[in-house]
């Protein structure tokens, strides 16, 4: 089969991304991220979508220059049908609907979450089906038995905070800017990891829960603040080492029963907190004392991006999945599942 040409967008959170899928691999993947939101400490839904509008064109006109195709030589526009903030997903939406009609070719909807996993077929390392996969982004905390591209289940997810929310707003206690969970890991790398204590919470089966540990690190400081004002200051490393620690043993705790219960040694990680270096660490310790193989995507390919949509839409292609000129976003969309 002639490798399509797909166009595709991503614009569910704060980054504004297209990219190009042409001879069977990405050809093009470009990235805006909205400075804008740093001096908010989080992401501002409104100017999220503003900036997502101001973004798009110069982005596509980037990407399809990249790949050196034009417009008239797409065979379909993909977008980021969901999860993810309603405003900023109908930018990417309604771009993609127009791009649509005005060259009459196929739409496809992509699910944000099944495309951080199925990043993992950007490159030639890629896992052997049925695989676990940690997805850990901003939003979204699951543990997912994926059987085929485009065949998934959830097994476990968090019940309340994602695991990135959790680096996030930690970052936001420490007075650091958003987003937190990069600079969290950087400030980690020099600190001792068990120079505080914070607790593990316990869920059943493979589910989480991160909000206990954000309020055990909110009273922790506000605690030791008021014996000595300067003591983040003074142990910012050792306190960004030990929350780390917590949770990355939080999520590979869950991780390993899944593993084991399943009885599966492919594992994967996904998602914006899958570009940490301490959980990257971990699952490297882990692989060897499991006997696992793991796939980590390279670091671009962790944080949003347009490539991972551009990488589903291939497989909905190829499985003539359209969406048709009514199709809306959906903030809180389920995992698409054809199963054969
Ligand atoms: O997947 P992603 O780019 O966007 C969502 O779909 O949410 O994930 C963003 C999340 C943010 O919470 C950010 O702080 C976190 O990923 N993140 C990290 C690191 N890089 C990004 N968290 C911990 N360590 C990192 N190195
Ligand atoms: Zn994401």
């Amino acid at each position: 089969m002639i490798s399509p040409v797909i166009l595709a967008i991503e614009s569910s959170c704060d980054e504004t991304s297209a990219a190009v899928f042409k001879d069977n691999k990405i050809c093009a993947n470009i990235i805006a991220t909205q400075e804008v939101h740093a001096k908010y400490g989080g992401v501002v839904p409104e100017m999220a979508s503003r900036a997502h509008e101001k973004h798009i064109i110069p982005v596509v006109q980037e990407a399809l220059l990249a790949a050196s195709t034009t417009k008239n030589e797409l065979d379909a526009i993909a977008f980021t049908k969901g999860p993810g903030l309603l405003g900023a997903l109908l930018v990417g939406n309604t771009f993609a609907k127009s791009l649509a009609l005005s060259l009459n070719k196929p739409l496809i909807g992509v699910n944000h979450m099944q495309a951080h996993i199925l990043a993992h077929f950007i490159g030639d390392k890629t896992p052997r089906f049925p695989f676990l996969c940690l997805t850990v982004s901003g939003g979204h905390t699951q543990i997912v038995l994926v059987k085929n591209y485009l065949d998934m289940e959830i097994i476990g997810e968090t019940q309340d905070d994602a695991a990135g929310e959790a680096f996030d707003k930690t970052a936001k206690l420490l007075d650091l800017p958003y987003p937190g969970g990069p600079l969290i890991d950087q400030y980690a790398a020099k600190g001792n990891a068990h120079a505080f204590d914070f607790p593990l919470t316990q869920m059943p089966e493979y589910n989480f829960s991160f909000s206990g540990i954000k309020t055990a690190i909110l009273y922790f400081l506000r605690g030791r603040l008021k014996q000595d004002k300067d003591f983040i200051q003074k142990n910012l490393n050792d306190i960004c080492a030990s929350v780390q620690y917590t949770l990355i043993e939080t999520l590979s705790q869950k991780l390993v029963k899944a593993a084991k219960d399943y009885n599966i040694h492919e594992i994967a990680i996904a998602g914006g907190v899958a570009a940490n270096k301490g959980l990257r660490n971990k699952i490297a310790v882990l692989s060897r004392q499991h006997n696992w193989n793991t796939y980590i995507p390279d670091f671009k390919y962790c944080t949003d991006n347009a490539a991972m949509i551009a990488q589903m839409a291939f497989y909905l292609f190829q499985n003539n999945y359209y969406e048709n000129q009514s199709t809306e976003p959906d903030p809180r969309m389920a995992f698409i599942n054809l199963r054969a």
